[in-house]
């Protein structure tokens, strides 16, 4: 069994983050996101790993190198332009052969380790009139957003819709498929969408037309696609949730951590009250301030008398005199700060795509 991970895309609902940085690698709990996905397939025993690669390669390849960090092997396999999922599939050939593999998207994040649902395919593929694909599906409030699939009574999909106005179940399509070689023939027989993407969804209904047998498996943990800025703020919640306190860093005696809190090493808290679940990363200063709950600050960060709730800030910014910062998503080597300097006025440089809300 193989690993396809899709890291390319072009991460529009995040930018302007992803005018700079590949999605996959924005932070969660002090984290890269594709970490977790990476090491979630290391966990089902899967080491053979191929990552589609978009405009964001370099990054991706410097963050995950050959991938013996993670006790994994990585092929990177470059994609021109994001054509779609099918399209990975296609341009991954050489690499996955006759294998069967796990594709997972890049920037979502699991509760549940995949060991189970990895296994469940296997066990299946032994048996009689095995299934060529296993996808995974999560009840959903509000259908109308996802990929939904519709099954017969044995709970095998007879069919996917993209989006649909008029939900025909309530079963949502998570970012991780189970395939065997029979997906290579059914990627290259669709046809683009109207929106010009090779479509994973068109792939798998093309199987079952095709008489091949797509079984399920049911998620009921959480699943989160983080490529906007409110669910990358619920995955940073729900995986902060799961933190052990370790306090490497210097805490004065003026300071206090209530709850889980993690101080990476060369960080100093300073006259400071940190309420957890937080994360503070290696060498940030925190002074005179207050970090509330679900918050994660990356390394080499400064924050001088201000307050930080629910929010992610990454590498090397600066937060300065803000009174309170919440609900808010900061990149790296941003400087958010409050001036006394005469006129009172916002000043600012902002650049494409951002968004400020001043209170
Ligand atoms: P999406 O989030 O559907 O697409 P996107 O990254 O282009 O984002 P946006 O809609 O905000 O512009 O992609 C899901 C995952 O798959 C994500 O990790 C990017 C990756 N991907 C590829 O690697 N190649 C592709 O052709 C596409 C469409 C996505």
């Amino acid at each position: 069994m193989k690993a396809l991970i899709l890291a390319g895309g072009e991460g529009t609902r995040l930018r302007p983050i992803t005018h700079t940085r590949a999605k996959q690698l924005v932070p969660v709990a002090n984290k890269p996101i594709l970490f977790y996905g990476i090491e979630s397939m290391v966990a089902a025993g899967i080491t053979e790993i191929g990552v589609i690669t978009g405009s964001t390669g370099p990054e991706v390849r410097a963050a995950l190198g050959d991938g013996s960090d993670f006790g994994a092997s990585i092929t990177y396999i470059p994609q021109d332009a994001p054509l779609g999922l099918a399209h990975c599939v296609l341009i991954a050939r050489d690499f996955l052969g006759d294998d069967d593999f796990v594709m997972y998207l890049g920037d979502n994040l699991l509760e549940q380790d995949l060991a189970a649902f990895v296994s469940a395919f296997e066990e299946a593929r032994a048996l009689p009139d095995p299934p060529s694909a296993q996808i995974l599906l999560k009840r959903v409030p509000d259908p109308h957003r996802f990929g939904i699939a519709t099954l017969d009574a044995a709970g095998h999909v007879v069919g996917l819709v993209e989006k649909p106005a008029d939900p025909p179940s309530d079963l949502a399509l998570v970012g991780v498929y189970l395939f065997d070689a029979a997906i290579h023939e059914a990627v290259r027989a669709i046809q683009p969408s109207a929106r010009g993407e090779l479509e994973i969804t068109d792939a798998i209904q093309w199987l079952i037309t095709n008489g091949r047998r797509v079984r399920t498996e049911l998620l009921t943990g959480w699943w989160i696609d983080t490529g906007k800025l409110t669910p990358l703020l619920e995955a940073n919640r729900l995986l902060l949730e799961k933190i052990e306190t370790d306090v490497s860093g210097t805490v004065d005696e003026t300071s206090s951590l209530d709850g889980r809190v993690v101080i990476a090493t060369g960080a100093e808290i300073v006259n400071s009250t940190i309420r957890g679940p937080v994360a503070i990363g290696a060498g940030t200063r925190v002074v005179d301030s207050f970090i509330g709950p679900f918050s994660a600050i990356g390394d080499r960060c400064e924050v001088l008398n201000s307050e930080i709730e629910h929010s992610v800030v990454m590498n090397d910014s600066r937060i300065l005199q803000i009174p309170r910062l919440e609900d808010s998503l900061i990149g790296r080597e941003a400087v958010v700060e409050r001036t006394t300097r005469r006129p009172r006025a916002l000043r600012l440089m902002v650049g494409d795509h951002c968004q400020v809300d001043v209170e």
